[in-house]
């Protein structure tokens, strides 16, 4: 393993000629803020932490690969809990966003998930981690991912996948508009060949692909008027605000395809 070799620069590069963005969410400035207050909102709820797996964050030369990681601020954000002497590195699809002025031992590099990772990335983590990208896959591409992310973590090191679950609600009276939301999301999603909840498939999933020691933790996360303060229920709001432009932005506007009680399709943009 030639762990020091994986990008040691923090300099931004173009993506390879051959790597394409795939990912149909939002883009925009705006979407990038978002991740921020759901990347605070979560961090809340896991009580301040961003690592659950039961590793030592301030050990010297840990090694960190956060996939799919937007701008780097989980990096970022986890850099401040460990060893300077650290190597904290960050993939995604979109070079474009990765934040600039990066602590020293924070590393971005450009790659899609659904490639095989560099010789120097197998085996070489003392921790991957992966957080909300697995709902634009289907099961068997999910799977196919996993496998990948498990390869590059080195013998006795942890795997931390993070999703979403969009199924499992309150429902019944007084819940009526996240049970409108889960099914726009439900319906269109299916349309797009995405998975709405990959949270509760992730145990399996990593069991198939060999991972042990396999712990699950179920967060709650409390919506509007269920919330402890107005704040706090706005946050998620806003994230599913953002799932639903991420519908529009790949299906049109969500009101026409309701629209007569006409089944929700492609034909309907
Ligand atoms: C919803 S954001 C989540 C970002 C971050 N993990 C977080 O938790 O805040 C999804 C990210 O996955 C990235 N992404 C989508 N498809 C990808 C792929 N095939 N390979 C690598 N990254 C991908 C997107 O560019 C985007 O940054």
């Amino acid at each position: 393993m030639a762990s020091d070799t994986v990008k040691t620069s923090n300099i931004l590069e173009p993506p390879p000629n051959n790597l394409s963005d795939t990912y149909r969410g939002p883009r925009h400035d705006g979407e990038y803020r978002r991740l921020v207050s759901q990347h605070d909102m979560f961090k809340e709820i896991m009580h301040g932490k961003l690592v659950l797996a039961p590793i030592n964050l301030s050990i010297p030369r840990l090694r960190v690969l956060d996939s799919a990681t937007a701008d780097g601020y989980w990096l970022v954000d986890l850099s401040h809990s460990t060893h300077p002497s650290a190597v904290l590195c960050g993939s995604d699809i979109a070079p474009q966003h990765f934040k600039e002025n990066l602590p020293k031992n924070v590393n971005l590099f450009t790659h899609n998930m659904f490639d095989t990772w560099p010789e120097d990335c197998q085996d070489s983590f003392d921790l991957v981690h992966q957080r909300f990208v697995l709902p634009v896959c289907s099961d068997e591409s999910s799977l196919d991912v996993i496998g990948k992310l498990h390869s590059c973590v080195k013998p006795g090191g942890w795997i931390q996948l993070h999703d979403a679950d969009f199924d499992t609600i309150q429902e019944g009276l007084g819940h009526e508009a996240m049970e409108l939301f889960r099914d726009v999301m439900r319906r269109s999603w299916a349309i797009l060949g995405y998975n709405l909840s990959p949270g509760p498939k992730l145990a399996g999933w990593m069991e198939v692909v060999g991972v042990e020691n396999l712990q699950e933790v179920v967060l709650e996360v409390l919506v509007g008027a269920a919330a402890e303060t107005k704040e706090i229920g706005q946050r998620p709001i806003e994230v599913m605000l953002a799932a639903l432009e991420g519908v529009e932005v790949n299906l049109g506007p969500i009101g026409r395809m309701w629209s007569g009680g006409g089944e929700l399709s492609r034909t309907e943009r």
